[in-house]
Order: C-alpha cells, then sequence, then structure tokens
C-alpha cells in the first residue's frame, strides 16, 4: 500500500492510474464500518483509494477536533488488509493551505437534524468531500448509511456540482448489542457503552410499530422517545421521524420512505443512529 499526503502526488500519483479508481473518505480510527468501505471498494474497482483526514472545517468551536482519537499505524494495518492500495494522508496545511477562501455550501438538505445543532459541519463535510473528489477523481465513492444526512448532503452535491462518478451507500455495520460502529464509541466508559444500545433500541421499536402499520410520525417518535426516557444516561438531541429524501420532518401520516434518526448524548459523547423505513 503506498501511502500519499501531499496533493501534488496525488494528483500525479492518480494521472498514472487507468480502469476504475474506488474511494473511501474517512477520518481515521478506523472500525469495521470503513472497512466494510474498503473491501466494498476493492470488489468492485481496479484500484482502491482510502483518506485518512481529521477535516477541521467540519468541527464546532465546542467540538471534539483536538481529542478525536488518531491511530495510523493501525489504521494502515487494516487498510492493507482490506485490499486498499493508496491511503492519502494530507496535514491540514495541504487541504487548507494560507489564503484557502472557497466552501461548498448545500442548502435544504443540510439544515435540518444534525445541520440545525452542528452549525457549518456540513459546509465542512460538503467543501473537504468536493476537494477529495477533485484529488482522486474516483468512479466510486463509498459512505456509511450510519451519517445518513451525510449522504444525503454528499449524494446533492455531487449532483448539483456535476461531479461524474457514482456515490455508494453501504449498511451500517453494529457491535452485536446494536451500537453502530463509530469512532467516538472510544470515548465511552464502560457504564457509558452499557446505556448507548438503547439508540438502536429505539430505533428498532419504532421500526416494529411502522411494520405493525403506525404511520403517525408523532406516535413513531413518542415511541423512540420512550425507550431512551427508560435509560438514565442517554440525554436526547433530538428524535426525527422525516422524509428520507428531503430530511424535512415529518407531520401529516408518512407514505413514502422514512428516516428514522436520533443525537443523544451519553456523558459527553454525543451518539447518531438511524433506520430507514
Ligand atoms: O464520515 C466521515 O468520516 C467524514 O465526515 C468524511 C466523509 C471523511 C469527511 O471528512
Amino acid at each position: 500500500m503506498k501511502q500519499i499526503s501531499t496533493t501534488a502526488e496525488m494528483h500525479a500519483v492518480r494521472r498514472s492510474l487507468s480502469g476504475t479508481v474506488g474511494l473511501a473518505p474517512t477520518m481515521g480510527y478506523l472500525h469495521a464500518g470503513h472497512v466494510a468501505l474498503v473491501t466494498r471498494a476493492r470488489a468492485e474497482n481496479e484500484h482502491v483509494i482510502a483518506t485518512i483526514f481529521v477535516n477541521p472545517t467540519q468541527f464546532g468551536p465546542n467540538e471534539d477536533l483536538t481529542a478525536y482519537p488518531r491511530d495510523f499505524p493501525r489504521d494502515f494495518a487494516l487498510l492493507a488488509e482490506a485490499g486498499c492500495d493508496i491511503v492519502f494522508t494530507p496535514s491540514p496545511d495541504a487541504i487548507y493551505p494560507p489564503g484557502f477562501q472557497t466552501y461548498v455550501t448545500v442548502e435544504e438538505v443540510a439544515q435540518p437534524l444534525e445541520g440545525a445543532r452542528r452549525p457549518g459541519h456540513f459546509r465542512g463535510v460538503a467543501t473537504v468531500v468536493a476537494k477529495l473528489f477533485n484529488l482522486t477523481r474516483p468512479t466510486r465513492a463509498y459512505f456509511g448509511q450510519k451519517d445518513a444526512q451525510q449522504v444525503r448532503v454528499i449524494q446533492t452535491m455531487a449532483l448539483d456540482l456535476n461531479f461524474d462518478l457514482e456515490i455508494v451507500v453501504c449498511p451500517t455495520v453494529r457491535e452485536p448489542d446494536g451500537l453502530a460502529m463509530s469512532s467516538r464509541n472510544a470515548y465511552l466508559t464502560p457504564e457509558q457503552r452499557r446505556a448507548a444500545p438503547a439508540l438502536y433500541r429505539a430505533l428498532t421499536v419504532g421500526q416494529e410499530a411502522w411494520n405493525h402499520g403506525e404511520r403517525d410520525p408523532e406516535r413513531l417518535r413518542g415511541r423512540m422517545a420512550e425507550v431512551l426516557a427508560a435509560e438514565p444516561l442517554a440525554l436526547v438531541e433530538y428524535i426525527s421521524a422525516a422524509d428520507a429524501r428531503t430530511l424535512a420532518e415529518l407531520h401529516e401520516s408518512a407514505s413514502g420512505n422514512v428516516l428514522l434518526s436520533l443525537a443523544v448524548r451519553i456523558g459527553r459523547t454525543r451518539l447518531i443512529d438511524n433506520l430507514v423505513l
């Protein structure tokens, strides 16, 4: 596996590749969810590029940019094992050199849910992903369903800005007790870790209600709220039943695909999860 850290070398190496390229963008501290993206990219493309970049522009001033866990040696071993050919690990200055002033703003789908709680987050995500697309020119780019709104933002950006690539959405990878894999799970104490599967339990209860014919979004949110209320360590930020395409919160009886999503604080760790109905 080749490691590249400058944009000039990334451009040069990309120019030398012919055939299909799969891209798995990450912020490192990899887990089985990331490995699944790389494994799928390996199966579907001639070349596989992964990126590791803890993107400062998608963190708010009071978020965990400096604390974000990092472990390059372990990440490289996991990537190589999953069949990655090239890992791009730029420095913040390589991505945002002095004088940088161009950002990508996606409008409606970036506004509710995470967008409302994390101002500027999706502007940072869309900007860095657009840059990574330009640097690696992938045939297919792989993202996890765990970050459902991020997926919608990137799909919208790719369509609106005419990126000539396919966005491949991979299923959320879960621990045996249902907790969605996330690099931030590393922050949880053992007691908090035991409380964390409440998110998936709540989503599952919402899904079961839906499967039994419940179509009232208020009642779907209510069922999920009951489950979370029973977990004393869970502090709810939002519980949503939204249109899965527009992400607009539903108030009338739901008909098309519905995105059930949650953001919950457990101690100082903010966890998100979702299911599509
Ligand atoms: O999902 C992530 O890890 C990040 O938001 C991404 C897509 C790599 C952009 O920094």
